[in-house]
């Protein structure tokens, strides 16, 4: 069946056939990734995007190296296996330096009988140049997440400033693959004007590229925004999005990214039902996760960290899930 037809298959046939393909390509274990905003100082104007550096409402933060390592050492002792280190985008040697540092010393330092390869290291800090990816690369970091948003050329210059580039952004995920990353990549869902054939092509996309793990959620205005007048992608939509890519692309990893739990208190749940085998539970510092407001309604804001972890593998084993403690979980994809 093709992509676009998937998409609009009852929604019901469509959940019991991606957990079908689920469960024989990569099992049904979930795994964790730590997910540290450790700053949201950022160069980028995106129209959507609650931290585009335009937005003077926001305070900007960049967590010490110290406050890093420590959250880094505290999801090894829980047994996240994971940790993806998320920013805003940023191209100075310092910041460069920086990164390169924290993926070092965290590596080194969640070394332990229970994580003999410390704990994998995932980046998500934008579009980079080739010598920075492998700086990273070479420091220990061995994913990356990049985003490209939509593949449909218009929209993405809709929804971007004329100095972010869709070319650019392809070339970037090359560039990755090249280093030797283990490659994400997602779209927005439901963004204003967007078709069920451009999600289509977008899933295409993925498989051109060969990605490894997908992390995509549906979009969500956020006030401070040129794009704040819109309305939220939905929750069926996201889901279907989800079903749709694990059906295509049966071994690869996928987020049940925290957007989906803004417009539905049970969002990410309902995504591992439909195909999604990866969660990353906020650990960034509750004092600074105000300051990471993509969009409205970011849920998790006031839950201390041990809290929503606890709740979180409650209602995961309560779905006969069980969590890959310790393991990196990586893309069976990948190592295919
Ligand atoms: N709604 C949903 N997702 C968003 N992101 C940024 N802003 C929004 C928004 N308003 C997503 C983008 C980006 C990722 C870090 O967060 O896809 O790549």
């Amino acid at each position: 069946m093709d992509t676009l037809s998937l998409l609009r298959t009852d929604i019901e046939k469509l959940r019991k056939k991606s957990y079908a393909v689920m469960k024989k390509a990569v099992g049904e274990k979930v795994y964790y990734r730590g997910l540290l905003e450790f700053s949201n100082i950022c160069r980028r104007d995106c129209n959507y995007c609650g931290i585009r550096k335009s937005n003077s409402n926001v305070k900007r933060f960049e967590l010490s190296k110290e406050e890093i390592v420590n959250i880094a050492s505290w999801c090894a002792g829980e047994g996240y296996g994971s940790l993806m280190l998320q920013s805003g985008e940023r191209e100075s040697r310092d910041f460069v330096s920086f990164v390169e540092d924290i993926v070092r010393t965290t590596k080194e330092k969640t070394v332990s009988e229970k994580l003999p390869r410390g704990l994998g290291i995932s980046l998500s800090c934008g579009e980079q140049s080739k010598e920075t990816y492998r700086t990273w690369f070479n420091a220990g970091a061995h994913r990356y997440l990049l985003r490209i948003e939509t593949t449909n050329p218009e929209l993405f210059n809709k929804i971007h400033p004329s100095s972010v580039s869709l070319q650019k952004r392809k070339a970037c995920l090359v560039d990755l693959k090249e280093v030797g990353y283990q490659v994400g990549t997602g779209v927005m869902i439901g963004l204003p004007g967007q078709s069920e054939e451009d999600l289509a092509e977008d899933i295409e996309f993925f498989k051109e590229y060969d990605i490894d793990m997908i992390g995509m959620g549906p979009y969500i205005p956020h006030k401070d925004t040129p794009m704040r007048d819109n309305r939220s992608g939905s929750i069926e939509l996201s889901l279907k999005m989800v079903a749709a890519v694990r059906i295509a692309m049966k071994n690869i990893n996928i987020a049940a990214a925290t957007a989906l739990q803004a417009i539905d208190p049970i969002g990410r749940e309902k995504a591992l039902a439909f195909g999604a085998n990866i969660i990353m539970p906020l650990v960034t510092p509750a004092e600074v996760r105000k300051h990471y407001q993509l969009y409205d309604g970011r849920p998790c804001i006031n839950e201390q960290t041990a809290d929503s972890k606890l709740s979180l593998s409650e209602r995961i084993r309560s779905m006969g899930r069980e969590i890959g403690f310790n393991e990196w979980g990586d893309s069976r994809h990948w190592r295919c």
